[in-house]
């Protein structure tokens, strides 16, 4: 098939999602070049497990995107690259809308002068903002309540007029919270600062943190803790491969969410990670985060129906075992 030869270009492939996207692909195929100035990425991931081309360089670079999109035969681009810290946005809103939203503003102009038509893109279902009913569909309004929810936004509307106006075709993935770490352990998520609940609470389990806080504990669900939708990384990365095919088949403009469809609270997921690790792990309750929503649980129908995705691993207990693992092996 020719179209398993296609070079995807992976912007921020040495991060955490993009390193998984980066493995499926290659196991469906695919060669790959990884763009990612390192900021937060691993060079050793790409270089010594995932064995693809490095170009370290900045999405913002417009010489470098020239001289790779003029020098090989790109046939579509999956955008992870980004800053991803809410509460950071929060405070230093401009170095967000600078990387998240100028950073894609540059590629997609480097995209088009390129002819390279297709591109997969990374969102968020904090582009929805507080939940008016769950699960959230596509339809859901949108009312992003940061930067970085607001950066995202505004990709996700220069992508419609990018389609509109120069016939660029995307798909962007509305990502719940991405969980868990390659099944056979070679990768992992390794964030730094990190603020996710799940290596946070193994980090716990390791003793390289002291506690894991529980921020509210008087929310209107079942144990009073917030209940969030995860999904494994693994099955983020299929989707992705899936919204690629779509898009190589001449696909249409669209928007997916990418959930589960279970919640779990965060109780559980510190009980579960007891039973996983069999170690103690010390919570301690604090106060409500401003703005944090009880319940946050995505549809996914939508990308069911058109892509034919399933999630392989929505069970919690796979999702903080494969997680565990990556955790153990890569700070224990
Ligand atoms: N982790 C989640 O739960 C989650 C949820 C929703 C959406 N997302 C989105 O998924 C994408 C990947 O998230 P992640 O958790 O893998 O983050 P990550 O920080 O692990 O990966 C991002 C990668 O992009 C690179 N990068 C950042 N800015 C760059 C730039 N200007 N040029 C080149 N490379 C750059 C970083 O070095 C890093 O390797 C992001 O776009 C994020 O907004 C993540």
């Amino acid at each position: 098939m020719s179209q398993a030869k296609a070079t995807i270009l992976v912007t921020g492939g040495a991060g955490y999602i993009g390193s998984h996207a980066v493995l499926a692909l290659k196991q469906a195929g695919y060669d790959v070049i990884v763009l990612d100035n390192l900021v937060y990425g691993h060079r050793e991931l790409v270089e010594d497990v995932l064995k693809v081309e490095l170009i370290v360089g900045d999405i913002s670079d417009r010489s470098t995107l020239d001289q790779l999109f003029s020098t090989r035969e790109i046939a579509a681009v999956m955008h992870f690259a980004a800053y991803i810290a809410v509460g950071e946005s929060v405070t230093e809103p401009a170095k967000y809308y600078r990387n998240n939203v100028n950073g894609t503003l540059t590629l997609l102009e480097a995209m088009v002068a390129a002819k390279v038509k297709q591109l997969v893109f990374s969102s968020t279902c904090a582009i929805y903002g507080m939940p008016k009913q769950v699960p959230m569909t596509e339809e859901h309004p949108q009312d992003p309540m940061s930067p970085y929810a607001a950066s995202k936004w505004m990709v996700e509307r220069m992508l419609a007029d990018f389609d509109q106006a120069y016939d660029l075709k995307s798909v962007a993935f509305r990502y719940f919270n991405a969980s868990g770490a390659n099944p056979e352990g070679l990768l992992g998520e390794d964030h730094n600062p990190e603020t996710h609940l799940i290596p946070l609470v193994l980090l716990t389990a390791l003793g390289k943190r002291e506690s894991i806080s529980i921020f509210g504990s008087d929310y209107p669900t079942p144990d009073g803790t917030c209940i969030r939708d995860y999904i494994h990384v693994g099955d983020l990365a299929d989707a992705h491969v899936l919204g690629l095919e779509y898009l190589l088949k001449g696909g249409t403009r669209e928007v997916f969410n990418l959930g589960n469809g279970n919640g779990f609270s965060v109780k559980q997921v510190i009980e579960t990670a007891r039973a996983v690790t069999g170690r103690e792990i010390k919570a301690v309750e604090r106060e409500r985060r401003a703005g944090d929503p009880p319940i946050l649980i995505g549809s996914s129908d939508k990308a069911r129906q058109t892509l034919g995705w399933y999630p392989q691993y929505p069970d919690l207990s796979d999702i903080l075992s494969h997680a565990w693992q990556w955790h153990q092996k890569r700070h224990g």
